[in-house]
């Protein structure tokens, strides 16, 4: 147990480092953000991504019990919190739909009905429960949610780090395929305590 809880808290140090470097754009002035055009921060969740290297599969989630039983069951490690987002629809928000395909080991965001339905069509399985959302357009204070794309392993990646982005392409096959939307930026203090979270509510359960 010793061994797992330091797995997990080593890969959330990892996580918060690499999350860290995310912040990038200056926070919007508060008069920028007004109620009546934006959703409300303070019910936004940390969208975790989640890595499975040695079949460059990603997921992504908000649900802290997810993540721990992806990390301990299915060989997957938390990278970074990629942003905020909500789970519930508010102001100006839309559908992020989550599309997952165990047989290309892929699970694929868009807020696109044509895209989410051609990936249903495609064999991706539409799970409702893992649907967040998100801003359409850079409002409120949000950052872009880059979207790429590696044919050769038919992976999906998401990221809202720059050099993230950049290195993907570089040096990991990936292509740019734009930008899947706009999440809120995960600030410092909001992260470290969803992630000490994440490692309290796994030291409770049994493993
Ligand atoms: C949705 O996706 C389709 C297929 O890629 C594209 O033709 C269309 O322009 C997209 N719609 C929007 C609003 O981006």
């Amino acid at each position: 147990m010793k061994y797992i809880l330091s797995a997990i808290l080593l890969s959330a140090v990892v996580g918060f480092a690499s999350a860290l470097n995310n912040i990038h754009t200056p926070l919007v002035a508060a008069t920028e953000r007004s109620a009546e055009t934006c959703g409300d921060p303070d019910d936004t969740l940390a969208f975790y991504r989640l890595h499975a290297a040695s079949v460059f599969a990603y997921s992504y989630s908000t649900d802290a019990a997810f993540v721990s039983a992806a990390i301990l069951q299915d060989g997957y490690v938390l990278e970074s919190v990629i942003g905020m987002v909500f789970v519930t629809q508010e102001t100006s928000t839309v559908p992020c739909y989550f599309l997952s395909s165990g047989a290309l080991e892929d699970n694929f965001l868009t807020t696109n009905t044509t895209e989410r339905d051609a990936a249903i069509a495609e064999g991706y399985t539409l799970l409702p429960t893992f649907q967040t959302y998100i801003y359409p357009t850079q409002l409120c204070g949000s950052i872009p949610m880059y979207r790429l794309y590696n044919s050769a392993e038919t992976s999906n990646y998401f990221t809202t780090s720059e050099s993230e982005r950049i290195s993907a392409i570089s040096s990991r096959g990936y292509a740019d395929v734009g930008i899947a939307g706009y999440v809120l930026p995960a600030g410092g203090r909001l992260l470290g305590v969803s992630l000490c979270y994440l490692v309290v509510f796994e030291h409770g359960v049994e493993v």
